[in-house]
């Protein structure tokens, strides 16, 4: 199946299936881009997965891999057997990682998911980075450092904020994807996303996949909200 290179994922981080299909019925007209995160996947099992698949729905299943080589191979052999659209894995598991990575997802007929690479988590600050991980470089120098190895491992693009989108593009090339979490209507709520954009300006900075959570799934009207998105982010 041929992506389109731009478009917006609603996130489900909803605790269980009921919670998800009741979400998923109020779309009569689209079939919004998802997003099945670690709480619903690890609560329901890879039968969300299919479930979700089968009402037609493509799917960016986002477990952030990470672990020794021969490992994530083999369970990213299982996740491409699921037919997913896109899955992703820590750039910290280094090259060699992302490239069983890819070697597992890539299926008998050659297709395979998109994958991509999360860099530096957006919840860790420069401080952390230093004090924890003893990474001492700035974090801009490390999310680019991370996202040029995705690339030279041969992944698809990386997870990162909107505000990196145009650098990271820069870096690695137009062809290379963003997928860009926090993002918020101008006049809604942050909840716990600190630098947060609109679709507009996700759109304007060169974001290829915004991930929207809540500002659709808690919204009045989810589908209004959803379709809000889609005509600021797309145009
Ligand atoms: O509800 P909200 O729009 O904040 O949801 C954003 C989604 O993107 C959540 O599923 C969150 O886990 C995910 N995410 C993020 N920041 C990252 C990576 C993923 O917000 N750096």
């Amino acid at each position: 199946m041929t992506l389109p290179k731009k478009d917006v994922m609603v996130a489900c981080d909803f605790s269980g299936r009921r919670e998800v299909m009741d979400f998923l019925d109020l779309f009569t007209e689209e079939k919004p881009f998802v997003k099945i995160g670690m709480e619903l996947y690890y609560a329901e099992g890879p039968d969300i997965v299919r479930a979700v698949k089968a009402r037609g729905h493509r799917i960016f299943l986002d477990l952030k891999l990470h672990d020794i080589p021969n490992t994530v191979r083999k369970a990213m052999a299982v996740l491409s057997a699921l037919d997913v659209d896109m899955c992703n894995l820590h750039a910290a598991g280094t090259v060699a990682m992302m490239q069983d990575a890819l070697k597992g997802l890539t299926r008998p007929d050659g297709t395979r998911p998109l994958l991509i690479a999360v860099t530096q988590l957006t919840s860790t600050s420069e401080e952390r980075m230093r004090s924890d991980l003893l990474i001492e470089r700035p974090m801009e120098e490390v999310v680019m450092h991370y996202a040029s190895r995705a690339r030279e491992a041969g992944l698809d693009g990386v997870v990162c904020s909107p505000l990196e989108a145009g650098r990271v593009h820069e870096v690695c090339g137009s062809s290379f994807l963003t997928v860009t979490p926090g993002v918020r209507f101008a006049e809604g709520e942050k909840g716990d996303q600190v630098r947060v954009t609109t679709p507009a300006k996700a759109r304007e900075l060169g974001s290829d996949f915004i991930v929207v959570g809540r500002p659709i799934t808690q919204a009045a009207d989810p589908v209004a909200a959803y379709r809000r998105c889609v005509k600021e982010f797309l145009g």
